[in-house]
């Protein structure tokens, strides 16, 4: 509900709303800030202990400091290193607790959302929200605090030390100091402007290039030589004018800088040594003042980063906030389904996916007894996926309903109603596991091996399996690369026959399939289609033949019904459509 309100406008909110992911690791949380404070100090410290170090010991040879100093010396750079190991390390824990929790509810969204949502985003997008951006908010988020607080305290304990020491000299060092800390600024920012440009025009010449070389036949018989080279000619001196412009900042920024450093120092060793000056400022008041003020740079520089950072940090939390929000699928039954019979009935379904775009199914009316085997012909894009996808509520209709066993498919339970749906499509995806867990998938994972292998069996797949090097252990590794896909598809359907579905959805299960293996798989098929209610969209006749009645769509609409031979008789557009791919499946071969 919080997360309903967040304005993902409003960057403080956001950050509000990271903070609150930190709210659990608050006790780690303490230690970061103490290890930074501990950090901070002993800089702090360090400085401090220069000017005793050089009046005591060398200039005054004072016993006590010559004792002292050293075992000092030691104690703070101990303390140090506590504080930047407690610093680093706590902080590292919380942030790497954050990433998990983070990616933990972003998969868990994953998940659940609906198939639309898939349709918009690419997973490219999808997946480097999930691995890019949370490692952007987390690192911006950590330096962003490690600016705030540590370099912050830094700063001011090194100023007031300074401002102790001697107030005309710091005086001084805060009217040229920022000076140099904005010309610094200024430079860097130049930098980054020019080596942004340098990148994209390293990536323009790569890119004429492969263009060229790819193309090359074209380039030839069109005699597209001279525009090429006058393409490849702007981009290679525009790659050589960026480095240059670099290479110029580069070299003259830091001569600049030196000699503004130099000035500074000159006018501080001057200002120190007016007569009314030496009194105060021993030799260990000047090197610790000018230690403190080197010191002083580095967190200086890194604070005008802070809003970069920031703005960076909230861009990165945006995109995942917004991830989070999307809503997810919505389960609208309540109705619990052990097994159904397996009777669908369309009812004057309507369906569109973009209120833009018209509809893509209009006044579908079809009754479906259970066990009858329909198959959807039609053109591509005629809506067959579409009205298959209805069934396991991939996507909602836009009117009408669905009941199946006589219950509207929206009461039901979703997960329920999933339960009684199996699924083989055109291309199958295989996990990246064993054979085995790719056939006995999700609920079924429990099933003992006699069971897998029956199924396997009956989708003519036990065949190749039994000759894989560790049978059902095999892993089909990344994507089932390791797999041909009549072997894919046969792994897909025995997964559909260990799910034993009153159900069956066909969405051109045969299509991407060699001959060779569509014979088995056809055969799988038709163990597969026994005593279950089957839609298959397929574009083989022999496939389609056998159904027991035939639904052409077109446009979205019904316009036949019929078996096969009644559907040839009326000579109607199954009939053309038949003969069509009849005359070109003869021609094909
Ligand atoms: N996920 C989707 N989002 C938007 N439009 C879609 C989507 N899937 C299909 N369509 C459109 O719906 C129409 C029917 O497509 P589809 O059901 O895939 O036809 P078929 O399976 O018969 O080839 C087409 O115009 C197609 O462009
Ligand atoms: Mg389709």
């Amino acid at each position: 509900m919080n997360k309903q309100q967040l304005d993902l406008e409003n960057g403080r909110a956001v950050y509000g709303h990271l903070l609150s992911y930190v709210r659990p690791y608050w006790k780690a949380f303490i230690f970061v800030l103490l290890g930074m404070a501990i950090a901070a100090t002993m800089d702090g410290g360090f400085v401090a202990l220069i000017k005793p170090m050089l009046d005591g010991t060398f200039v005054e040879k004072d016993p006590f400091y010559i004792k002292v100093i050293p075992l000092a010396l030691i104690g703070i750079f101990v303390l140090r290193g506590i504080g930047g190991f407690c610093a680093n390390y706590f902080m590292a824990w919380v942030s790497r607790h954050v990433i998990k929790d983070l990616r933990a509810e972003m998969f868990d969204k994953v998940l659940s959302l609906p198939t639309a949502f898939y349709d918009r985003q690419s997973s490219g997008k999808i997946i480097s929200k999930l691995i890019y951006d949370v490692e952007q908010v987390a690192e911006a988020s950590g330096r962003a605090l490690t600016i705030i607080v540590q370099d912050s305290l830094t700063i001011i304990v090194l100023l007031s030390w300074m401002a102790y020491l001697n107030w005309q000299l710091t005086l001084l060092f805060l009217t040229i100091g920022p000076v140099m800390t904005a010309l610094v600024v200024w430079v860097s920012k130049r930098l980054r402007r020019y080596a942004k440009r340098l990148q994209n025009s390293v990536g323009d010449v790569t890119h004429i290039s492969q263009e060229t070389i790819d193309a090359h036949r074209v380039v030839k018989v069109f005699g597209g030589q001279d525009y090429e080279r006058a393409q490849f000619e702007k981009a290679n001196e525009y790659n050589r004018r960026q480095y240059m412009k670099i290479i110029s900042t580069n070299s003259a920024s830091v001569p600049i800088v030196e000699l503004m450093a130099a000035l500074l120092l000159a006018a501080i060793i001057y200002l120190a040594t007016q007569p009314h000056m030496q009194e105060t400022v021993t030799v260990g008041t000047f090197m610790s003042f000018i230690s403190a003020m080197l010191m002083l740079f580095p967190p200086i520089k890194r604070m005008t980063t802070l809003n970069v950072i920031l703005q960076r940090g909230i861009a990165a939390a945006q995109s995942i906030f917004s991830f989070l929000q999307e809503n997810s699928e919505v389960d609208t039954g309540s109705k619990s389904v052990a097994r159904v019979q397996g009777a669908v009935e369309f009812k004057n379904i309507h369906m569109q996916y973009d209120q833009s775009k018209g509809p893509v199914l209009r006044n579908i009316n079809l009754n479906v007894q259970a066990g009858e085997s329909i198959a959807l012909v039609g053109r591509s894009g005629s809506g067959k996926s579409s009205l298959v996808s209805l069934l396991p509520r991939f996507y909602l209709p836009s009117g009408g309903e669905i009941l199946l066993d006589g219950m509207n498919v929206g009461d039901i339970k979703l997960s329920d109603m999933r339960a009684q749906i199996s699924l083989v499509s055109q291309d199958v995806t295989l996990f990246n596991d064993s054979v085995r867990h790719n056939i006995a998938y999700g609920r079924l994972e429990d099933t003992p091996d006699e069971k897998i292998i029956a199924a396997a069996k009956a989708a003519h797949a036990w065949e190749f399996i039994e000759q894989l090097p560790e049978g059902l252990d095999t892993q089909v590794g990344e994507h089932g690369l390791l797999l041909s896909g009549g072997q894919r598809q046969r792994l897909a359907i025995a997964r559909a026959i260990l799910k034993d579905s009153p159900i069956l959805i066909l969405d051109e299960a045969t299509s991407a399939l060699d001959t060779e293996s569509e014979r088995f798989i056809q055969a799988a098929l038709d163990n597969l289609m026994q005593n279950r209610t089957t839609f298959m969209i397929a574009h083989r006749l022999s496939t389609i033949e056998k159904a027991d009645r035939i639904i052409v769509l077109d446009k979205g609409e019904i316009i036949e019904i019929g078996s096969h031979r009644e559907l040839l008789e009326k000579n109607g557009h199954y009939a053309k459509l038949h003969s069509l791919q009849f005359s070109a499946l003869t021609t094909e071969q």
